[in-house]
């Protein structure tokens, strides 16, 4: 177990998922999504992970924790998410579009303090002024003024950073936002470099050493990938732009103990579209091109190379290693193409149900040879998302990682249990929780050697099925009892609840 001490801040930074939060705060519109949306409810009462969070933020909110709560699960986890889905009349079309909400749970002395509140970006704050929406997302179109910087979308949204004691708000390709790490006010855009504020990924990783390696992609206009190493302190090592034609948007990277891999599925951008759609729709699948794979030095960002394998999407990856005679492995979460993007988590907006289709979302190992052959092997057979690796080492190999995991009959776009693979045989250990749950990502905290590590997440319960202030073994985790794992839910406001599960590593 952890001693109390060696549980940092830091190993509860979270990279979230999208926060699926109750009670909406804006009334019906004529919106036909609003109202399909609506409509669809009565439904699909889970729909409710997709209504608004209220503008003014949850909390503050205090709540003793119960006696049988793990002493060595303490400090501050992060979380951020999509929350602000529809505004003045007008629902977004995509669940990538909601406004960024960051939540900040804190425990210590046996009590949870938590609250959550909305990032004030340049285009919230400009839209709260305004009554009413007065930019397209990056799914959703509406007419207005051209989009001139990233940052005219930044919603940021989608993840969290902390680095240098500084937590920041992160976007798909824009700048961060610094987050007080105590009270969530907004403090405003970051960069780390001299001049523009350049696009910088959702998902940057933290070495070993503390150092920060991230990514950032433009492909209106000028295709330019950007590489950034910040040091410990803060301090800008590297930063350098790489033109590279046909750029697709690069989600998420993988970083190596020599490289940077950052594989580029055949998704291009069509500018012939792009005055009249929405970013997202202004691309173009090209399933007869190759997906290629950029590697690049960490040393010397100026030294690439690029290798090509058959064409396959991925927006997350676990993490990846070099084995000793060099070949780079990959863990990630494999789509034949981008379907799932103009599908199903395009259509929930509108309350309509349906679910990934077979074959997409396959937890699978990507290998690139000294020689640059790349191969892909199946890891496991199930439904997964959002894999996460130990963090023991940001870089090395690691035996196991956890996905979300959802089951193809459900119906819906969401995730009902975790898994954990076991990279040595496939075996995968799955926990749901059951149909009335949808879990968004967990994090990963190390035990020590020998002992049971945790998962700490955020999980939605519909009906509100589980009362205030508990902390219980779900009827649905006896499938799982024999296998090392437990399970402590606290519950929050309305349907929100915070999960810990504890592992046998
Ligand atoms: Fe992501």
């Amino acid at each position: 177990m952890h001693p109390l001490s060696s549980l940092s801040r830091r190993h509860f930074l979270a990279l979230g998922a999208g926060s699926l939060l109750s009670r909406p705060a804006l009334p019906a519109s004529p919106d036909p999504w609003a109202a399909a949306f609506a409509r669809q409810q009565a439904h699909h009462p889970w729909l409710s992970g997709y209504q608004n969070a209220p503008l003014h933020g949850y909390g503050p909110l205090a709540i003793s924790l119960p006696a049988t709560w793990p002493k060595q699960v303490s400090g501050t986890l992060y979380r951020n998410g999509p929350a602000l889905h529809q505004f003045a009349g007008q629902r977004y079309h995509h669940w990538f579009d909601g406004d960024g909400m960051v939540h900040r749970f804190h425990i210590a002395n046996g009590t949870l303090h938590c609250h959550a509140r909305f990032v004030e970006t340049a285009k919230l704050t400009a839209e709260r002024a305004a009554g009413k929406r007065l930019r397209a997302g990056f799914g959703t179109y509406y007419p207005g003024p051209p989009t001139r910087h990233p940052d005219d979308l930044n919603s940021a949204n989608i993840s969290v950073l902390w680095h240098n004691q500084k937590l920041f708000a992160l976007w798909e390709a824009g700048s961060p936002y610094e987050i007080d790490p105590g009270t969530l006010a907004t403090k405003g855009r970051h960069r780390w470099q001299d001049g523009h504020y350049l696009p910088f990924t959702a998902h940057p990783k933290v070495d070993e050493n503390g150092h920060l390696w991230a990514i950032g992609y433009s492909n209106v206009g000028p295709n330019r990938l950007f590489l950034y190493h910040i040091g410990p302190t803060g301090d800008l090592r590297q930063q350098h732009t790489l033109a590279v034609d046909n750029l697709p948007p690069v989600h998420d990277f993988v970083l190596t103990k020599d490289f940077l891999v950052i594989p580029l599925p055949p998704l291009s951008f069509n500018p012939a579209t792009a005055a009249e759609t929405a970013y997202i729709d202004s691309h173009i699948w090209q399933g007869d091109k190759a997906t290629r794979i950029l590697i690049v030095d960490r040393a010397d960002f100026s030294k690439t190379k690029i290798v090509e394998t058959d064409p396959w999407w991925v927006f997350h990856y676990a993490g990846g290693w070099q084995d000793a005679d060099g070949t780079i492995r990959l863990q990630a979460i494999q789509y034949p193409n981008t379907d799932i993007i103009y599908g199903p988590l395009r259509d929930v907006m509108r309350g309509h149900a349906t679910a990934s289709k077979p074959g997409d979302a396959l937890p699978v190992e990507i290998t690139i040879s000294p020689g640059g052959k790349v191969n892909g092997t199946a890891m496991a057979d199930l439904v997964g998302e959002f894999p996460v690796r130990p963090e023991a080492s940001a870089t090395g190999r690691y035996n196991d990682f956890c996905v979300l995991t959802a089951k193809l009959q459900d119906q819906r776009p969401q995730f009902t249990g975790i898994a954990r693979i076991d990279l040595n045989n496939g075996v995968a250990d799955r926990f749901e929780f059951g149909n009335q749950v949808s879990v968004e990502e967990h994090l990963w905290l190390p035990g020590k050697r020998g002992a049971p590590g945790w998962l700490i997440g955020i999980i939605f319960i519909t009906n509100n099925s589980i009362p205030p202030c508990v902390c219980s073994m779900p009827e649905t985790s006896a499938m799982a009892r024999g296998r090392g794992l437990s399970c402590h839910i606290l519950s929050l406001w309305d349907c929100m609840v915070v999960s810990f599960e504890s592992y046998i590593p």
